[in-house]
C-alpha cells in the first residue's frame, strides 16, 4: 500500500496562499492553454468527492464560434435583464461591473450534473436529490485551484438562461447547467476579489452557530 505523504508546515503555507490567489478571473491574456493542459485539469477535476462516488459532472468544451457567439448572445441578454433589477446607485456599479470573458477567454466550457446517472446506484440522493449537483459543484472547484496552481485562471458565468444554453449546447434533458467556464493566463493578478475592489460587496467572517 502507497504510504500517506505528508503535508509539512511550508506545503500549507503555499495551500493557504492558493486558496488566497485563487480568484474568480474575467481579464484573460489571449494566450492559449498548452496542449493537453484541459484534459489534464479535467482529469483532477474528477477526483473531487462525489455523493455514492456517483462522479455526475460532465464537461461540454465550446470550440465552436457559432456555439460560443449564441453563449455571448445569452449573457448579453440575461445580465441586460439583470440590470433592471437594480436602482440608482446600484445598478450604475452594476452596469461598470465586468462579470464574464467570454469575448477573451481562450478555454470555455459548461459544466453540468447529470441526473441520469446510475453510477452510484443512488446512494445518498434519495432525500437530498440536490446532491448531484453539489458534487459537480466539487467538481468545479477541485479545478479552480488545480488551475490555479498551474498559473491558470478561471471564472464562473451564471448569468445565463439554463434552457436556452441546453438548446445552444444540445445536451441531454437530464442535465442540469451548473456553470459556464472561461479559462486562460490571468492579465492581472489580485489577491481580493474583483467584486470587493469594485466596492460591490466585501468578504465577512463566517457566520457560526453553536447549539
Ligand atoms: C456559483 C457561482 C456563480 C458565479 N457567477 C458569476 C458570474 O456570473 N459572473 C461573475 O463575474 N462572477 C461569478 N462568480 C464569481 C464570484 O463573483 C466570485 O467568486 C466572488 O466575487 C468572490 O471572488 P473570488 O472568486 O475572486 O474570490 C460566481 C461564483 C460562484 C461560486
Amino acid at each position: 500500500m502507497t504510504p500517506c505523504p505528508q503535508f509539512p508546515d511550508d506545503f500549507r503555507a503555499t495551500l493557504v496562499n492558493l486558496f488566497l490567489w485563487r480568484r474568480d478571473v474575467r481579464r484573460f491574456k489571449p494566450t492559449p492553454l498548452p496542449e493537453g493542459a484541459l484534459e489534464r485539469l479535467l482529469g483532477l477535476a474528477s477526483i473531487a468527492p462525489s455523493v455514492g462516488l456517483s462522479q455526475p459532472w460532465r464537461f461540454v468544451v465550446v470550440e465552436s464560434r457559432e456555439r460560443r457567439e449564441a453563449v455571448k448572445a445569452c449573457f448579453e441578454r440575461c445580465n441586460a435583464e439583470a440590470l433592471t433589477s437594480f436602482r440608482g446607485e446600484r445598478a450604475a456599479l452594476y452596469a461598470r461591473l465586468k462579470l464574464a470573458g467570454l469575448n477573451e477567454a481562450p478555454c470555455q466550457f459548461a459544466v453540468f450534473a447529470d441526473h441520469a446517472t446510475e453510477q452510484g446506484h443512488g446512494l445518498g440522493r434519495l432525500t437530498m436529490p440536490a446532491t448531484i449537483e453539489y458534487s459537480a459543484v466539487m467538481a468545479v472547484h477541485t479545478l479552480w485551484l488545480a488551475a490555479r496552481a498551474e498559473g491558470i485562471g478561471m471564472g464562473w458565468v451564471s448569468i445565463l438562461d439554463p434552457t436556452e444554453m441546453a438548446t445552444i449546447l444540445d445536451t441531454p434533458p437530464q442535465w442540469t447547467l451548473i456553470g459556464y467556464f472561461c479559462v486562460g493566463y490571468p492579465s492581472q493578478e489580485h489577491s481580493v476579489p474583483e467584486l470587493e475592489r469594485e466596492g460591490w460587496e466585501v468578504r465577512r467572517p463566517p457566520t457560526i452557530m453553536v447549539r
